[in-house]
């Protein structure tokens, strides 16, 4: 197959190139190099596709997904679209809900049309997010469950995923739980927890820490995307769920613990808006098909901070580049 991967530049677009081109198929990456794809110095390749850059059946376009010309021309020859770029960090979208709505709503629409007028009936998968469900009190979400987003980032996702079923003649949605791994920029629970251990600086964590996400390694993610690719049925929508549900609070004592720190580097700050409580997937739907998850919770926790020891040359550079206006720890 030739894949389109749109945001293959970002974490787990990345992760999914990687996979993809492991398999065989021929994948050209299209993104737009935002923070979030690491541009290089003079801003033209991706740091965190350096590794696959010389691959014969790899190539990359830089572009914007809200650009039709440039997806027309990318779509060329293409057999399926996976499409992951988005504006994907909430706590940015409370400052530019505008770029997060332009991005994730436009751009969705402008890839559906160019798929349209290329080849009508090409395969894309959607990459969307348990976050359109909202915040759940008790149970699990199944795909039916009505869509209660709460950020500017869960709202673009849900009108996105509308969208994606709404337009697409051959499309299959995912909507994953929260990812951890290689490749993370450092903002997120994880990512941001381990680098800050790891420089000996605080972990900012929000409110109580009793938040409740449901969890699944980046490359189980990627491999139920590559699932959906192929065996999807055109016209649903799939939940990816971890089965590990774990208070914030929880996973960053973890953390503490694999890079040797204690909880003296745990700070608690003021709650940000818009902070929902519990996600929780039901993934019945997705295992009925047959797939399930390979990796086990803690030995992914603890491969994802050896990765990080391990990769300081990628993180350090990502450093002054942190989200800071909204998570920095109190001192
Ligand atoms: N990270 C998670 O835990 C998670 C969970 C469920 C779903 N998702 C979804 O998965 C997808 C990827 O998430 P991620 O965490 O890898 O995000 P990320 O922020 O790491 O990467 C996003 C990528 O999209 C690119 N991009 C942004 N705007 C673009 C544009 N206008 N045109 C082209 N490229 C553009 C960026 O340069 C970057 O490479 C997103 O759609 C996100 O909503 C993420």
């Amino acid at each position: 197959m030739h894949l389109l991967v749109t945001g293959g530049a970002g974490f787990i677009g990345s992760n999914f190139v990687r996979l993809a081109l492991s398999r065989g198929d021929k994948v050209t990456v299209f993104d737009k190099l935002t923070y979030a794809g690491n541009p290089n110095d003079d801003a033209s390749f991706s740091g965190n596709l350096l590794d696959v850059r010389n691959h014969p059946k790899f190539s990359f376009v830089k572009g914007d997904v809200c650009d039709a010309q440039s997806l027309l021309k990318a779509l060329q020859g293409c057999d399926a679209v996976v499409h992951f770029a988005a504006e994907s960090h909430v706590d940015r979208s409370l400052e530019t809900p505008d770029v997060f709505l332009h991005t994730n709503v436009n751009g969705t629409a402008t890839v559906l049309k160019c798929v349209d007028r290329v080849s009508p009936h090409m395969r894309v998968l959607h990459v969307s997010t348990d976050e359109v469900y909202g915040s759940v009190e008790t149970g699990y979400c199944d795909e039916h469950a009505v869509f209660q987003p709460t950020s500017p980032y869960s709202k673009s996702k849900a009108e996105a995923d509308k969208l994606a079923l709404e337009l697409g003649k051959n499309i299959v949605v995912s909507r994953s739980s929260n990812n951890f791994g290689s490749f993370q920029f450092p903002e997120k629970l994880v990512s941001l927890s381990i680098v800050n251990l790891l420089l000996g600086e605080k972990i900012p964590v929000y409110g109580s820490g009793m938040n409740v996400r449901d969890w699944i390694f980046v490359q189980d993610n990627c491999d139920a995307l590559y699932f959906l690719l192929t065996n999807g049925t055109a016209g649903q929508a799939y939940n990816v769920a971890g089965g590990n549900e774990r208070t914030n609070i929880s996973i960053v004592k973890e953390l503490v613990r694999l890079c040797g720190r204690d909880e003296s580097f745990i700070s608690y700050v003021t709650d940000r808006p818009y902070h929902d409580f519990r996600y929780a997937l039901s993934g019945n739907k997705l295992s009925a098909l047959g797939w399930r998850p390979k990796h086990e919770f803690s030995d992914a926790l603890q491969q994802t901070v050896v990765w990080f020891k391990q990769f300081r040359s990628w993180w350090e550079p990502l450093r002054n580049r942190r989200y800071t206006s909204i998570n920095a720890p109190k001192k």
